[in-house]
């Protein structure tokens, strides 16, 4: 396999995150404008995964929690659908935990869909445990939080400590 590399994103690599959001189905679609929010605001905690040819092979969006400045929420997080299972995706991950554990976070927190199993399984290989506090449901052996994004919406929120 080709070497690639992480780096934070740069306000324009918002096309092209655009572009391949198209292919990480059942992951939500943004519109333009949340992905350039991502790369122009956020690019300390938002990161591509790039060849050595310069094409974007995957990104993770996220953010500190203005709230509580010790958490960190990962919003999406997609690998080209020809290019997965070769590590990419755990190297972003990587990549946005050293980037939160030096802003002083303790804790990271995604959500996903219920229906995407080969995100959970992923999740779960990486050390993520479900929250099971709360209103919660058992969907094909996954805990989610009833109604998390609305009637119906369930999400399954995962959390994992920095350290
Ligand atoms: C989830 C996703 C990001 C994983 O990216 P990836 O580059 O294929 O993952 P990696 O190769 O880094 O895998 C990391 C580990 O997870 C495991 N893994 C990856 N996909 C898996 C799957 N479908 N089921 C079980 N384990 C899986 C790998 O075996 C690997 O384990 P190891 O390091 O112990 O060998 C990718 O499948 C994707 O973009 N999916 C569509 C978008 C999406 O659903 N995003 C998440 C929801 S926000």
């Amino acid at each position: 396999m080709e070497n690639f590399k992480v780096r934070n994103t740069i306000e324009e690599d918002f096309v092209d995150i655009a572009d391949l959001g198209e292919k990480c189905s059942p992951m939500a679609i943004e519109r333009n404008s949340i992905y350039h929010i991502f790369t122009k605001y956020f690019k300390s905690t938002s990161f591509v995964a790039e060849l050595g040819s310069g094409e974007i092979v995957g990104f993770l969006l996220g953010f500190i929690s203005q709230e509580n400045p010790e958490e960190a929420y990962m919003h999406l997080l997609c690998v080209d659908p020809k290019i997965r299972n070769m590590g990419i995706g755990r190297a972003l991950v990587d990549q946005f935990f050293e980037a939160a554990s030096l802003k002083g976070c303790k804790k990271v927190y995604l959500i996903t869909k219920p229906i995407n199993w080969k995100s959970i399984s992923f999740y779960r290989n990486l050390g993520f445990e479900e929250d099971k506090s709360g209103n919660t449901i058992n969907i094909m052996g996954t805990t989610a939080i009833k109604n998390y994004n609305g009637l119906g919406e369930h999400m399954v929120v995962f959390f994992k400590p920095t350290k």
